[in-house]
Parts: C-alpha cells; sequence; structure tokens
C-alpha cells in the first residue's frame, strides 16, 4: 500500500468539520497504515488555541473510533500543530512556512503540502492568494489545494472565486470536495454499469423509460439558517450532489479509468442537459418549503420558526425535478430527482425503470400483475442493489408475482468501510482527482441553476409548503403524473 508523505494545513481547524470528519478521517487512515508516522499536520484558525489544545480536541474526536487505544490515539495527536492565525495577515504565513518546512525536516517530507479549506468561503481567495505571495506554496515536492463547498453562489461568485485560487494552484492541483463523490454506493454506480453485461447494453433510451434519484433527510436547517437562506435546497444539494449522481448515471464508458476520462464524460452529459428557459421553469421544477409536523414521532417547527430564518421566507427546503438530456442515449428519457429537509425519512436511492416489453402476454390491466423491472441502487443509509423482476405465482393460476434479488454491503467488512471524507482525502494525497469536480462541472451545473433559481426569484408565485415528515409538496407527485410515471416509494 502507498503511503504518501504529506503536511496537511487545515484551515478552520476548531471547526465543526474538521472534529466531525477530518480528523477522524485522517486517524482512520492512520490506523490501516495508509499514511506512516511521517506526516503532519498543521491546524490554523483565529483562536488563540496552542498545540495542547489542539491536540486534546483531536483526542476527543477521535475518542469513539472503535478498537483503538489511548497510547494509538495520544501517539496520532503528537502529529498535530496548531497556528493561532490572521488569513488577512502576511506574518501569519510567514510563520506557517517556517512551521512547515521545520516539521518537513523532523518527518522527512518531501515538500508535499495539501491546504484544506475548511472554513466560511469569503476567505478562499484570500487564503489562495496569500500562499502563493509569501511563498508558500513553493516546495520541491507538490502542492495542493483542497476545497469545500459551497463553491460559490451563482456561475458569476463562483467564477470569481475560481480565478482567485487559479492564481496560485493550477486546475490539476484543485481538489473541490463534493462529498457524494466519496461514498461507497456512488462509486459504485461506474462498476455496476460498466462491469456488467447485463446493464451497459440496456443503459439507454430503448430500454429505459426513465430514472428517478431521491436525497431525503429528516433534519431541519439546524444551526444553519444564515447559509441556508441564501442558499436553499437548489444551491445546496442539486447544483453539486444530485447533478454529479446524474452524470455518473447518464455518462457514456469512459475509454480508461482515469481522472481525465471519466471528467470529460461527464462533463459531456452536462453540456447535454437541455437548458431550462425561465417560462418554462413551473413545467420541470417544483420547489417546497417545510412546514410544521411531525418527525420520527416528534413535532418539529417549520422552516419559518427556525432561528436565523425571515419569518416570510420563500427559500426551498426541497425541490423536485425533471432533467432531460439531449445526446443520442438519453433523448425522450426524463431523469427525475427530487431532494429535501425535513422529510419523511433519510435515504438517497435511485430507481431506474425499465420500459416494459412490446408485447405482454400477463399483464391484465384490472389485476396489475406486471409491473416495470427496476434497479434501485441504495447509496444510504443501507448500501446496496436490488432488482426487481416479474417471476411465476407459486401455483396454477398463471399469475405474475414481483420478485426481489438484494445484495447490500451491510456485513460485507461493514466496520472498515471508510468514510467518505477517508477516501476523498486518501485520494489527494495520492493525487487521484478523480472522485473531486473538475472546474467545467462547477460551470456547467451553474449554468444549469442559475436559469431555475433566476426564475423562482422572479416569480411572484407564493412556495408551495409540505408538513415536516412528508415527502414533498403535492406539486412533486404531479410532475411524474403528468408524464404518466409516479415517485417509487423508497425505503
Ligand atoms: C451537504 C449539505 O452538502 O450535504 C447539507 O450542505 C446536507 O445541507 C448534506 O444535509 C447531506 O449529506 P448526506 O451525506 O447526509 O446525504
Amino acid at each position: 500500500r502507498e503511503q504518501p508523505k504529506t503536511t496537511i494545513v487545515i484551515f478552520g481547524a476548531t471547526g465543526d468539520l474538521a472534529k466531525r470528519k477530518l480528523f477522524p478521517s485522517l486517524f482512520n487512515l492512520y490506523k490501516k497504515g495508509n499514511i506512516s508516522e511521517d506526516f503532519a499536520v498543521v491546524g490554523v484558525a483565529r483562536r488563540e488555541w496552542t498545540n495542547e489544545i489542539l491536540r486534546e480536541k483531536v483526542c476527543e474526536s477521535i475518542a469513539n473510533v472503535a478498537e483503538s487505544t489511548d497510547q494509538e490515539r495520544a501517539q496520532f495527536a503528537t502529529h498535530f500543530h496548531y497556528l493561532p492565525f490572521d488569513v488577512t495577515g502576511k506574518e501569519s504565513y510567514k510563520q506557517l512556512n517556517e512551521l512547515l518546512t521545520d516539521l518537513e525536516t523532523e518527518f522527512k517530507i518531501p515538500g508535499n503540502r495539501i491546504f484544506y479549506m475548511a472554513m466560511a468561503p469569503e476567505f478562499f481567495g484570500t487564503i489562495a492568494s496569500n500562499l502563493k505571495t509569501e511563498g508558500v506554496t513553493e516546495t520541491n515536492g507538490w502542492t495542493r489545494l483542497v476545497i469545500e463547498k459551497p463553491f460559490g453562489h451563482n456561475l458569476e461568485s463562483a467564477k470569481q472565486l475560481n480565478s482567485e485560487i487559479r492564481e496560485a494552484f493550477n486546475e490539476g492541483d484543485i481538489y473541490r470536495i463534493d462529498h457524494y463523490l466519496g461514498k461507497e454506493m456512488v462509486q459504485n454506480i461506474e462498476v455496476i454499469r460498466f462491469a456488467n453485461a447485463l446493464f451497459e447494453p440496456l443503459w439507454n433510451n430503448r430500454y429505459i423509460s426513465n430514472i428517478q434519484i431521491t436525497s431525503s433527510e429528516h433534519l431541519g436547517v439546524e444551526d444553519r439558517g444564515g447559509y441556508y437562506e441564501k442558499s436553499g435546497a437548489l444551491r445546496d444539494m442539486v447544483q453539486n450532489h444530485m447533478l454529479q449522481m446524474v452524470s455518473l448515471l447518464a455518462m457514456d464508458p469512459p475509454i480508461r479509468l482515469t481522472t481525465d476520462e471519466i471528467r470529460s464524460e461527464k462533463i459531456k452529459v452536462l453540456r447535454a442537459l437541455r437548458t431550462i428557459d425561465e417560462r418554462e421553469v413551473n413545467q420541470f421544477f417544483v420547489r417546497g418549503q417545510y412546514g410544521p409536523g411531525i418527525v420520527k414521532e416528534t413535532e418539529v417547527p417549520g422552516y419559518r420558526s427556525e432561528n436565523n430564518v425571515n419569518p416570510n421566507s420563500r427559500t426551498e427546503t426541497f425541490v423536485a425535478g425533471k432533467l432531460m438530456i439531449d445526446n443520442h442515449r438519453w433523448a425522450g428519457v426524463p431523469f427525475y430527482i427530487r431532494t429535501g429537509k425535513r422529510m419523511k425519512l433519510k435515504s438517497t436511492k435511485i430507481v431506474v425503470q425499465f420500459k416494459e416489453l412490446p408485447m405482454n402476454l400477463y399483464f391484465d390491466k384490472n389485476k396489475d400483475y406486471l409491473r416495470p423491472n427496476l434497479l434501485i441502487i441504495h447509496i444510504q443509509p443501507d448500501e446496496g442493489i436490488s432488482l426487481i423482476l416479474n417471476g411465476k405465482k407459486v401455483g396454477p393460476t398463471g399469475e405474475t408475482t414481483p420478485v426481489k434479488l438484494d445484495y447490500s454491503n451491510d456485513g460485507v467488512d461493514a466496520g472498515n468501510t471508510p468514510e467518505a471524507y477517508e477516501r476523498l482525502l486518501y485520494d489527494c494525497m495520492l493525487g487521484d482527482a478523480a472522485n473531486f469536480t473538475h472546474w467545467d462541472e462547477v460551470d456547467l451545473s451553474w449554468t444549469y441553476v442559475d436559469k431555475i433559481s433566476k426564475a423562482w426569484e422572479l416569480s411572484d408565485k407564493s412556495i408551495p409548503l409540505y408538513p415536516s415528515g412528508t415527502m414533498g409538496p403535492i406539486e412533486s407527485e404531479e410532475l411524474l403524473i403528468k408524464d404518466g410515471f409516479k415517485w417509487w416509494p423508497i425505503t
């Protein structure tokens, strides 16, 4: 196994992401031997912490990692260093550079540096340009920038941010995180499609009638009202995670499994997305906002009563949409997506609905004997695939019955399944950017989404409300019904 040698600078080391995801992921990599003792992490943030405080926080954040000892955790934490930091002050960058140079000598690291932006996006540009002007990116090894979402608020701001970070880093050294691309079953989409003779020949508009992607959440907006009010579900989930899943499902087989080949196929899908004219947005997209309701047997307030949310807010917490991909493979096949907060369940599923046979000997309108074949990809919380076929009902009736074939990842080394962040961090250390977002993908997805948000901003229609604990507003059901389809129930 390759053990990349690098220092990692975490901007925003006192924050939530570092605590919840980054420290535990690094610890798992360390425990598994994917990184050796030759690594160092420098946490930077505004607060006046010390190495000791950071190390304590690191230990706390990994206290529950299974099968680890106090000693192991303490040893891991010695690799962490803290630097109180002013992102706009040149002096901070000088200190950082000195500290990194010392650590590189101590841990025999050949000048490889990862800069991880885990803080408020308004500083990403400033940090990148200061890293360059103060010489922190000038090393004998490689330097990489990992950048969290949101990558801009619309195309214009994304372009601005991109040009700022491009001043200091090449496109090939920029790792834009979309944590959905680190999920086991999202990565499995390509394997299911391109390693199975059973699916690939059918994966087109001759055999597939529609594809449905749902990513629903129990949680409400929690303490992120300030951010979410300006974002909404379209920017928060559709521009990135949902469109990424669409492109993985719709792309042509890449020539090779390399970063460039995969990205180039995904980009072609985004280029083929049918642009939605502002005037016809209602035919293709539906929004909603959660009202009060019951989630997991608990009464919860509506979105407008949440903290930092305008009591008259028109921000959408739910989006359903119909996407058309105008290329040879997909012409005529709707891709339906829906995502939202405070829904009935926490679940991400993809349902591929196959077309009916041209002549069906078993179909009886009154009895609904036959159902279309479905392939269900379970992304979370369960991981696996199901195939729904038709079989013969046992006995002399001549009727058919749905047969479900299930494959589940549960139990397959479940304890060892790396978390999305662990995988993505490791990929970045190895220089594999296949599961990160290229600028062209960001550009195209904002171009697509901006039209929709613009139309909603200008619309004087009120936003449909849905009770918390449901699958969204009725308009979402109607979106499919008018095409002769329905959302397949998910669990
Ligand atoms: C994030 C969004 O990108 O994804 C959150 O900002 C959302 O609002 C989260 O809750 C969902 O991720 P997951 O992995 O829980 O499906």
